[in-house]
């Protein structure tokens, strides 16, 4: 197929904008993909010879990235010259939580996405389309149209909203085959070319039944709310576990049981220390924000309360920990299994371990760390960002290994914070051998049902059991 674009730019070479564009760059061999970055680390590390220096790790990245790269698909610090040469410009940047003024801790701080509005309104010279892939408030699309039209240059811009709806560890798979793709443009002749121009590269792979295009508004929004129903899945049956854990009803059985209504469904019930990431959490006190804004008080404090709920399942996780090892851990060795928000990713922001480490640190646990795919200095960096202790003092307490058996080797305790597969196949009766006694599992995921680990003597306790 031979599409209209031909030069595609993107700013921002995160968790989004590399394993999206290197896949549009695989699937689309005739477009010429460049994906730009104002961090310079990152972008060598996408264009390091070794793939497995790849900023991001994701199953099946590395193959896509080896087969685009250096054909059609380049990743550069030129911000300037990409804009420049695109037809269609990709904004990928974060979009955190704003940490000052007025919406802090609510509201989506816009910056990033506004100086990317700014250069490219600079840059061009030509005709470009300009698509939002990060994740934003409704009516962003109106601010970015604004500061593109306020240089008064002689070009047409039409503003898209496409937002990514990659799960990350599945990344590459949920690109390759979306449940589906949601395009929203302009009503008009020109919004309705541009939203060809982009529902033809997506039509390279994904059939067109499953490309969905709406105004821009409602897809803005529809990004934000199906990560608050997820989350509020997630929520719900997590709040199931606590209730579960003093009836003598099993949370597995309780979601297998309620699952197999097809009203309800089977994904997304797995009960856990609590969910993480970079969207559910933001996203939804972006929704929050959005509706008390509009004065729409319940409708912020309904959806506010799924934060509540997960607050709660990781401090609960923590207090757990402490009641258990007889309400004291203080100089215990606690060996955490697990740093990354699920399995298959290095990414770890907000993820729960981070919250139960900082509870038990409190109580002046020594934590033993392990996780197959985050680099020590990012656990460290995280507890910082924290600033509940002094980094020394974090330092101090605090040791990541390389080895898992190092973490539980004479540990009082272990907690799996993350689904690992490998967390499974431990020989589970050695670790207990190597522990102190009494020897505790806290399996925050649910992962190491029939390891036996009562028969051989743990004090094992899963969530919602
Ligand atoms: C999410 C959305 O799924 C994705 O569509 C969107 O584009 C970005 O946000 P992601 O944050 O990568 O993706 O991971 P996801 O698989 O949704 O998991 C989020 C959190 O919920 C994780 O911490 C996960 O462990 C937790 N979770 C998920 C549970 O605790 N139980 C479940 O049953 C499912
Ligand atoms: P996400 O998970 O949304 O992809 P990341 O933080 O992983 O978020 O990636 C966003 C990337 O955008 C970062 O690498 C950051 O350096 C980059 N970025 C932010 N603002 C700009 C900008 N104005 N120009 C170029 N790159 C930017």
């Amino acid at each position: 197929m031979s599409h209209t674009i031909k030069n595609i730019a993107c700013i921002g070479a995160g968790y989004v904008g590399g394993p999206t564009m290197a896949v549009i760059a695989e699937k689309c061999p005739d477009i010429k993909v460049t994906v730009v970055d104002v961090n310079e680390k990152r972008i060598a590390a996408w264009n390091d010879e070794n793939l497995d220096n790849l900023p991001i790790y994701e199953p099946g990245l590395k193959e896509v990235v080896k087969g685009a790269r250096g054909r059609n698909l380049f990743f550069s610090t030129d911000v300037d010259a990409a804009i420049d040469a695109a037809e269609m410009v990709f904004i990928s940047v974060n979009t955190p939580t704003k940490t000052y003024g007025v919406g802090k801790g609510m509201a989506a701080d816009l910056k990033y996405v506004e100086l990317c509005a700014r250069q490219i309104a600079r840059v061009a010279n030509t005709d470009k389309i300009v698509v939002e892939k990060s994740t934003l408030p409704v009516r962003t699309a109106q601010s970015i149209r604004t500061i593109l039209k306020a240089e008064g240059k002689a070009v047409n811009f039409q503003v898209l909203s496409n937002p990514e709806f990659l799960a990350e560890g599945t990344a590459v798979a949920d690109l390759h085959q979306p449940d589906r793709v949601l395009i929203g443009g302009d009503q008009d002749a020109a919004g309705q070319r541009a939203v060809n121009a982009l529902a033809d590269i997506y039509a390279g792979w994904v059939s067109r039944d499953r490309i969905i295009t709406t105004n821009v508004w409602s897809s803005e929004l529809s990004k934000l709310t199906a990560n608050a129903f997820l989350a509020q899945r997630v929520s719900s049956i997590n709040a199931l576990s606590a209730l579960c854990e003093k009836s003598g009803a099993d949370v597995e059985e309780i979601a297998r049981a309620i699952g197999r209504d097809s009203r309800i469904g089977s994904k997304f019930m797995k009960a856990s220390v609590g969910f993480g990431g970079s969207c559910f959490q933001k996203d939804i006190l972006n929704l929050v924000y959005i509706a008390r804004s509009y004065g729409l008080t319940e409708v912020g404090d309904y959806w506010e309360q799924v934060i509540v709920m997960n607050d709660y399942q990781k401090r609960r996780f923590a207090a757990n920990i402490v009641n258990q090892l007889f309400n004291t851990v203080s100089g215990k060795k606690i060996a955490m299994l697990g740093w990354a928000f699920k399995k298959d990713t290095n990414d770890t922001r907000e993820s729960a371990a981070i919250y139960v480490a900082d509870y038990l640190l409190n109580e002046q646990a020594e934590l033993f760390i392990y996780d197959p795919k985050v680099k020590p200095e990012q656990v460290y960096a995280d507890l910082d960002y924290l600033n509940t202790r002094s980094e020394s003092e974090n330092r101090r307490l605090v040791t990541v290994v390389n080895q898992p058996g190092d973490a539980m080797k004479e540990a009082h305790a272990v907690a799996v914070m993350t689904e690992w597969d490998v967390f499974k196949t431990y020989d589970w009766q050695k670790v207990y051998d190597d522990m102190k006694k009494p020897a505790f599992v806290f399996d925050g995921r649910n992962i190491l049902d029939g390891s036996g680990l009562k028969e051989i003597g743990f004090m094992y306790q899963g969530i919602g059991r």
